[in-house]
């Protein structure tokens, strides 16, 4: 999704922007660009492709000057191109915007705007902006701002710079995420803090509709009455290298490592031997989780696969029914939401545009509102009633691996907690899954020794078009997210059946050396599965086997298989989603993907 970045201070704006720009290129773009006030005139310099194209122009020629403001661009009005990046400009360049975001009616503006003989040169639904805020244009660009953007439907984060007041940056939000820089004598703003911590760890995280004046002496936050807002500031206590690669060729290969970490935090603090389960944002009643019905989770891409895995978790430990389903979904299909209703919202990024209307519109009915998300201050977390945060740490690869895993201890957090709540389980049982759950990042961390098999396999069949993956119960949930993992970074086509579909229609689809991939966790399941893998063997299709150690049946009807640290049945998912990931990062390796960005996808998708 696009970035935007904007810089007022001392120093050069065009480098503080790019290298802004480039820790907002996990977000997903196709073209990038940075405006800058230049001796009271702007500066607009942008290209279709990588950033570094932009940067190289900026060696060659650079651009001077003290503030301006950049973007990353991923098309939706406009094909990639140099005339649809932005930022964008009126016709005699005296204001220039970043904007993230879709504006719905821009058609509409577009037309009126002509008939008042504006011009338009991109096919972009932004470029209505600048023409608008000049059309209010009076000598006061706050003014200005202001009655654009009360004319604008749709979604925006928007960062503004005009010629006439060369000292000043104006930025404002809605629906799309924004945050303000607060460092000395200089400030910023930008769609996500790494592209700001390098200069400053101090924060504003601006709610939908507040808008921000930054000049060099300061930042002013104002309602669109123009009245102040005081607000607090947000430390941010992560560390940079936390947003670096620290070694590792890709960041998809750290975030894969860090996955026991990331558990372990995740756990820390909520989670021991013989002691009540503590949650800090959550604060159920006995009476009140038992009021609900009904609970449904809904989540997008990776979030929506925990949440798969989410449901037969609190069903299994606290009898409570579970829907889950699509966000894009759940929003036209009019479920049945009373104030009986419990939603768990999933979001790694807190931000994404389908999660966040289903929030809104599930608290208007008057559900309660629990959202699971790794960003402290996002939309999400800001509008949940209960807040469960992952702590996997920020998470660069557009692909997600360990927010995925910490999605899966949140679900198993919560599903113990429900089940303490409402006396489920008894304390024998609650016990020994905590202690189960304890060994869980042990366990990752053996896992993630088994790459060597997990490279050859993919060394040998990286030239497929099309795989499966099979799976039963909560191994069909895991070969869902292998599968997605697999075409999202390769782009080898892949699907997900639950092995006992087979017969129902996949089957049509194996032949000889047709590329299977199964899960044979679950031991309740294995005798079923075992005669599903047979079906497929039998028409000669080639089978890797993902299995619990000490198992002794796989290796006699598999092709190929890789053992996993054993340990319950409902916990698997944590452990055998580990191989997957890995087949997936290697295969796209070797087919020479750039694996942390992905064509067409985008880490965080903020509009619909
Ligand atoms: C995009 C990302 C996925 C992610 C999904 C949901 O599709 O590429 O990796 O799972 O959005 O994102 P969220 O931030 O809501 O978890």
């Amino acid at each position: 999704m696009c970035g935007i970045v904007g810089y007022v201070g001392n120093r050069q704006a065009s480098s503080i922007l790019v290298e802004g720009l480039s820790k907002l290129e996990y977000r997903g773009y196709d073209s990038a660009g940075i405006a800058v006030l230049n001796n009271n005139e702007i500066e607009v310099r942008k290209f279709k492709g990588r950033l570094q194209n932009l940067a190289n122009s900026l060696n060659e020629k650079p651009i001077n000057g003290n503030i301006g403001i950049g973007h990353t661009r991923w098309a939706t009005h406009g094909e990639p191109s140099d005339v649809n990046s932005h930022p964008h400009s009126n016709a005699n360049v005296t204001l220039s915007v970043v904007h993230n975001g879709i504006i719905e009616n821009y058609i509409k503006l577009r037309e009126w705007l002509t008939s008042k003989g504006y011009t338009f040169f991109s096919e972009t639904d932004t470029e209505v902006i600048p023409n608008l805020i000049d059309f209010y244009y009076e000598g006061d660009l706050f003014d200005a701002v202001v009655k654009a953007t009360s004319k604008l439907e749709g979604s925006f984060a928007i960062g503004v710079v005009n010629k006439n007041e060369p000292d000043k940056l104006i930025a404002v939000r809605k629906d799309s995420p924004l945050i303000v820089g607060l460092g000395n004598d200089e400030f910023f703003i930008a769609s996500d803090i790494p592209a700001v911590l390098n200069y400053t760890r101090n924060i504003y995280l601006l709610e939908d509709k507040e808008f921000v004046i930054l000049t060099k002496d300061g930042v002013e936050l104002r309602t669109e009455e123009g009245e102040k807002i005081e607000k607090e500031i947000y430390h941010v206590t992560w560390n940079v290298d936390a947003a670096e690669k620290g070694g590792y060729e890709d960041f998809m290969l750290k975030e894969i490592h860090e996955q026991p970490k990331a558990v372990k935090d995740t756990l820390l603090g909520k989670i021991a031997l013989n002691k009540e389960i503590t949650l800090d944002n959550i604060t159920f009643t006995k009476e009140e989780l038992e009021n609900f019905d009904k609970i449904y989770i809904v989540a997008c891409g990776t979030a929506y696969h925990a949440g798969v895995v989410g449901k037969t978790v609190i069903e299994k430990l606290a009898k409570i029914p579970v829907e889950v389903d699509i966000a894009s979904e759940f929003r036209y299909r009019d479920p049945m939401i009373t104030d009986k209703t419990l939603i768990i919202v999933v979001s790694q990024s807190g931000e994404t545009a389908d999660t966040l209307a289903v929030l809104r519109d599930g608290k208007k009915q008057g559900a309660r509102i629990l959202a699971i998300t790794n960003v402290v201050g996002s939309s999400v977390s800001r509008e949940a009633d209960d807040v469960f945060y992952t702590l996997a740490g920020p998470e660069i690869a557009v692909a997600s691996t360990k927010a995925y895993v910490t999605q899966l201890a949140a679900f198993y957090i919560l599903g113990l907690y429900f089940a303490s709540l409402k006396n489920t389980l008894c304390i024998e049982e609650i016990e020994t899954i905590k202690s189960e759950l304890l060994q869980i990042p042990d366990k990752i961390e053996r896992a993630l020794n088994m790459k060597d098999s997990l490279q050859k396999f993919a060394s040998s069949h990286y030239n497929h078009k099309d795989m499966y993956f099979l799976g039963r119960g909560l191994d069909y949930a895991v070969a869902m997210e292998g599968s997605l993992k697999l075409k999202e970074i390769s782009y080898i086509h892949c699907d997900a059946y639950a092995a006992g579909e087979l017969k129902h229609g996949p089957i049509a689809l194996i032949e000889k050396d047709t590329a299977v991939i199964t899960l044979l966790t679950q031991e309740y399941l294995k005798d079923k599965m075992i005669s599903n893998v047979r079906e497929v063997s039998t028409r000669g299709g080639n089978i890797f086997a993902v299995v619990n150690e000490g198992d002794t049946i796989a290796r006699e009807v598999c092709d190929d298989l890789v053992y996993i640290p054993k340990t319950i049945d409902l916990l698997t998912p944590l452990v055998s989603v580990i191989p997957l990931q890995l087949i997936s990062y290697y295969i796209a390796k070797q087919k020479g993907c750039d694996v942390d960005k992905p064509r067409n996808l985008a880490k965080s998708v903020t509009v619909e």
